[in-house]
């Protein structure tokens, strides 16, 4: 089925523009992207987009890591494009991607497992709240009908 996902590139990759646009102009040849974005945020909003993991020992370095400096948001659509980023993305760990799976972007461009460099969203539903975080109510729904 066609689907909406929102992927991340976090503070870490924005340090380095060259690897931003490098990064971008893969993602747009291989996914149609709907809406970008680039956004500071304050603590509440990491703290609020990442609540499901509150309470984890990495939940601070997590917040702090996210609040460090710009990000990007993208919206991209098109067929399975939940599971195709986030095998594009690969896992969590830089370090034991570039073992398993040294062509991901996590292993290219992740410095460590919190410094990864990527998010993308894991389901329909963490899409759906995810792309309104960023882009507003039903947003989804709208990358889907265009
Ligand atoms: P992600 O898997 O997309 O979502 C949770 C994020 O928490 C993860 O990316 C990392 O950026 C961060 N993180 C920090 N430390 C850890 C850890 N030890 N295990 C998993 N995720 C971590």
């Amino acid at each position: 089925a066609v689907e909406s996902t929102l992927a991340l590139i976090k503070p870490d990759l924005l340090a380095d523009p060259q690897q931003v646009k490098t990064v971008e102009n893969e993602i747009q040849q291989r996914f149609k992207v709907s809406q970008r974005k680039q956004v500071f945020w304050k603590t509440e909003e990491a703290q609020n987009f990442y609540q499901e993991h509150q309470g984890k020992l990495f939940f601070n370095r997590l917040i702090g890591y996210m609040t460090s400096g710009p990000l990007i948001a993208l919206a991209l659509t098109g067929p399975h494009v939940i599971s195709e980023w986030r095998l594009l993305m690969g896992q969590t760990r830089p370090p034991q991607m570039r073992v398993l799976k040294p062509e991901t972007l996590r292993a290219r461009f992740g410095l460590t497992d919190t410094r990864n460099s990527f998010h993308g969203s894991d389901s329909v539903a963490s899409a759906r709240r995810e792309l309104a975080f960023f882009f507003g109510p039903d947003s989804y729904d709208r990358f889907l009908r265009v």
